[in-house]
């Protein structure tokens, strides 16, 4: 069956809140959640920029769920409800077709009432000015209903199985382009890939050991029956549950952070890389903002020297706001070590006269490697951007070079599971820049590539990240 689009009565403002009463709240909020995926497929605005710019839009764990749950499963839920339609839904009805992805979702993915749903979302056209659509609303979804019932009782019956189920869902909520570069770089792995991508991020943590003592730390969070797992860095841990930060132990006072596994190897791995007589270390954290592995390092730093000066370099002057508002909270910001600079670090003057020991490259990317945790990279993300990357990637590779001193080393990462972005960028580099030498790494996640090292979110345990250690030979 098919349900056509057919406008009738009059359009209400849809900002207006007369007559909009307590019980329509959640109404808005899918209003508001209608709003949000609007911006990202139609206006290429990332949840980031939502959050930064309209965070009314996604203020509440209940916005939250249903734009990160709704742009996971877009793909999918865009197909079935299209399906559904007779005629292609008008541009500038495109909210009430957000509408009915969001309450697919819904009913597809949660364990709410389905009766509660589709009241709700029926509701919701009224709040949207579109109170004629409230019968096709009802439709669609009710369709959706007896689909995502029937496909239960097959499952129930044996007839499909439950990883068959993930992996054609899965399947199905990845862009073509997407999934044949899956298949052409992880032949054997692909399909474990587009699972992962499909599943929730762990919430990860740090705890701050220039405040607190990591034993010290996990004592509060079982006090506070918060349980978890440890991991191969004693500050590292990975909650069993994920739960709002501003709610752990000691938040305010800045004694953990949130930070994937695989972004806190990059403090680890530098420190590794540092020569080991040296005394005062001088260190570039060239994309540092919005801080996270910036103040890591700072804290390993200042467990091991009492004099290391760390500069942190990023070209948005907003971004670089807010990290000294995130070390403020961690108790950083102050410190006469750590140096926060705006500059593009694609230009020749971009830190002065500064030669540094050590360069952590944490370079912009396609953020392929953190699709589960950005489900709105699988949208917005083209084969084409990994090659724009790589053109800025090896600029800033070029242009920091000259900055390190002979002898010195560079640690390369990006968050993105691509050769474009990884190895192929340290190839080009590693050809074309006379001294320039690549450092093979090893780390207890992950594995070797060609000239580095690949973490893959198919492991629980760590988002998709990738290293590469470059050394500057002395007389060239
Ligand atoms: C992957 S993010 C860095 C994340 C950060 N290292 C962390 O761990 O929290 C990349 C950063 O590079 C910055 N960036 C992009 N192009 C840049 C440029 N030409 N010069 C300096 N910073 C740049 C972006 O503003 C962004 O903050």
């Amino acid at each position: 069956m098919s349900f056509s689009w057919q406008t009738k009565g009059t359009a209400r403002d849809p900002k207006s809140r007369v007559g909009i009463n307590k019980k329509n709240e959640s109404a808005r909020t899918r209003m508001e959640v209608c709003k949000a995926l609007k911006n990202i497929v139609e206006g290429g605005r990332t949840i980031d920029w939502i959050r930064a710019e309209k965070s009314e839009w996604i203020a509440t764990p209940l916005h939250r769920e249903l734009i990160y749950g709704t742009a996971r499963h877009y793909l999918s839920l865009q197909q079935s409800v299209t399906e559904l339609l007779k005629k292609p839904m008008r541009d500038k009805d495109s909210d009430l077709f957000q509408l009915l992805l969001v309450g697919a979702y819904q009913l597809k993915y949660t364990g709410i009432a389905s009766y509660a749903i589709i009241n709700e979302s029926v509701n919701a056209c009224v709040v949207l000015g579109k109170p004629w659509a409230k019968g096709v609303v009802n439709a669609v979804l009710r369709q959706l209903q007896r689909a995502a019932e029937t496909s239960q009782q097959h499952s129930a019956q044996g007839e499909t199985s439950a990883a068959e189920q993930a992996l054609a869902a899965a399947t199905a909520d990845h862009p073509e382009w997407l999934k044949d570069k899956l298949k052409i770089q992880y032949p054997a792995e692909w399909q474990t890939l587009v699972i992962a991508n499909n599943q929730r991020a762990p919430m990860t943590l740090r705890i701050n050991t220039a405040k607190v003592e990591p034993a010290f730390y996990k004592a509060k969070l079982r006090e506070n029956d918060i349980s978890f797992s440890e991991t191969s860095m004693i500050e590292t841990i990975i909650l069993d549950t994920p739960q709002n930060a501003e709610t752990l132990p000691s938040w305010s006072e800045g004694e953990v952070a949130v930070q994937d596994l695989s972004a806190q190897l990059a403090s680890h791995t530098l420190m590794t890389m540092l020569p080991p007589q040296i005394a005062e270390p001088s260190i570039l954290d060239a994309c540092a903002a919005p801080g996270g592995k910036l103040f890591h390092l700072h804290e390993r730093l200042n467990a091991r020297f009492k004099n290391h000066k760390l500069f942190a370099l990023d070209n948005k002057k907003k971004r670089l706001n807010e990290t000294k508002v995130i070390g403020s909270r961690l108790g950083h910001s102050d410190d006469p070590r750590l140096t926060m600079l705006c500059a593009d670090a694609t230009m020749d003057d971009c830190c002065g006269n500064l030669l540094f020991d050590a360069i952590l490259l944490d370079a912009p990317c396609s953020g392929s490697g953190t699709i589960r945790r950005n489900p709105d990279i699988r949208l917005l993300l083209k084969s084409g951007h990994l090659t724009s990357h790589q053109e800025v990637q090896l600029k800033l590779l070029h242009n920091l070079w000259r900055r390190l001193k002979e002898g010195g080393t560079l640690l390369y990462s990006t968050c993105s599971i691509f050769e474009e972005e990884n190895d192929h960028v340290i190839e080009k580099f590693i050809s074309t820049q006379a001294g320039a030498k690549s450092v093979a790494l090893s780390m207890k996640h992950g594995r070797t590539t060609l000239l580095g090292w690949q973490l893959l979110p198919s492991s629980r345990s760590t988002d998709g990240f990738y290293y590469a250690g470059l050394t500057k030979v002395k007389g060239t």
